[in-house]
């Protein structure tokens, strides 16, 4: 062979290998929720930040609306690989077998943000996360979206306005057991599946924080809002574990301090998120906003806090007494 073509096969060869040691690694962020919501911002801010701060090592890419996957698959789509990050509503974890993170679907037991700080930043929060581990996924952070509230096609003041619905629930059994609490009849289901649901009556009615309501446009087919705040609704940012292992450590550090930002600035937008989903909701004029009085909200209360003593079997009691005691809360005291 001529020294000049085997220059050239040289060069091609080393050219290649350049470009390949080049390639980004790409995280694959799958969600069901719509771009303009709290997690969907916190999504594209961490995959900004990521990039950012890898230099361009790490390419994330978000997909949003369950384009990728829907809730049940993007838990066995992010154990087998196929994608690396996810976010799972903390009501989604029971089907994985981490009944635990139910104790945030309790009814009544958090009263404010500062209430899921306690938890999340505290002890309770990491021994948590650290339960998905066997399941081969590793817990990075917490990030809010707010409080639901209950909407029908008729009017909502009193917890007999919900008896006999069909509503619509995540897979958890604590939801389950609340909307039995209220004689409703849960049904669960996927969050893309939702909006047809409601448009073509499968379900009555649902719960969810305002920013879902109005970004998947279900309030376009239900009639009536009650802001009842009756539960929280937040997600555990979640990857792949043998993914995260296998990266390179600068990397690895890299990706945690954007995940550390990423968590400060979803938790900052989400009540603001909220609100100005309930603005659009109210001035859209489609569907009724109602406000429950001190009393109508303490009568749900009343009749949903005793679903905490009913499902200590399945969370563990220790799990429930120890958030109680993070936040002061006294199920007797209503
Ligand atoms: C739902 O299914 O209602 C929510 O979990 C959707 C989400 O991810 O906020």
């Amino acid at each position: 062979m001529k020294i000049s073509k085997l220059l050239a096969g040289l060069f091609l060869g080393v050219a290649a290998f350049g470009a390949f040691a080049q390639q980004p690694i790409v995280i694959k962020f799958s969600h069901v929720v719509a771009v303009d919501t709290p997690k969907g911002k916190g999504a594209e801010y961490f995959a900004k930040k990521a990039g950012e701060l890898t230099g361009g090592k790490v390419k994330v890419e978000v997909y949003a609306n369950s384009t990728l996957y829907k809730d049940k698959e993007e838990m066995e789509a992010l154990q087998l690989g196929a994608v690396q990050m996810l976010a799972p509503s903390l009501a989604k974890f029971g089907p994985l077998g981490v009944k635990e993170f139910e104790v945030f679907d309790l009814p009544f037991i958090f009263s404010s943000y500062d209430d899921l700080r306690k938890v999340t930043n505290g002890p309770v929060g990491k021994q948590l996360l650290s339960k998905l581990e066997p399941k081969g996924i590793r817990g990075l952070a917490y990030w809010d979206n707010g409080f639901k509230s209950f909407s029908a096609n008729t009017p909502i003041k009193m917890p007999a306005d919900l008896k006999g619905k069909k509503m619509r629930i995540q897979s958890s059994k604590v939801l389950e057991e609340q909307m039995r609490a209220l004689g409703s009849l849960p049904q669960q289901m996927a969050f893309s599946e939702v909006y047809q649901a409601l448009q073509t009556g499968v379900v009555d009615g649902t719960e969810n924080p305002i920013s879902n309501l109005y970004t998947q446009k279900m309030h376009e087919v239900q009639k009536h809002l009650a802001l009842t705040d009756h539960g929280y609704l937040g997600y555990a940012v979640i990857v792949n574990k043998k993914f995260w292992d296998g990266l390179p450590a600068d990397i690895r550090g890299q990706l945690e301090k954007a995940m550390e930002e990423s968590t400060r600035y979803a938790n900052q937008i989400a009540k603001v998120e909220n609100d100005t989903s309930l603005e659009a909701v109210k001035k859209s004029g489609k569907t009724q906003v109602y406000q429950p009085t001190k009393e109508e909200r303490l009568a749900f209360k009343k009749q949903l806090v005793p679903v905490h003593q009913k499902m200590e079997s399945r969370i563990g009691k220790d799990v429930i007494q120890n958030v109680y005691k993070e936040i002061g809360f006294k199920p007797d005291s209503l």
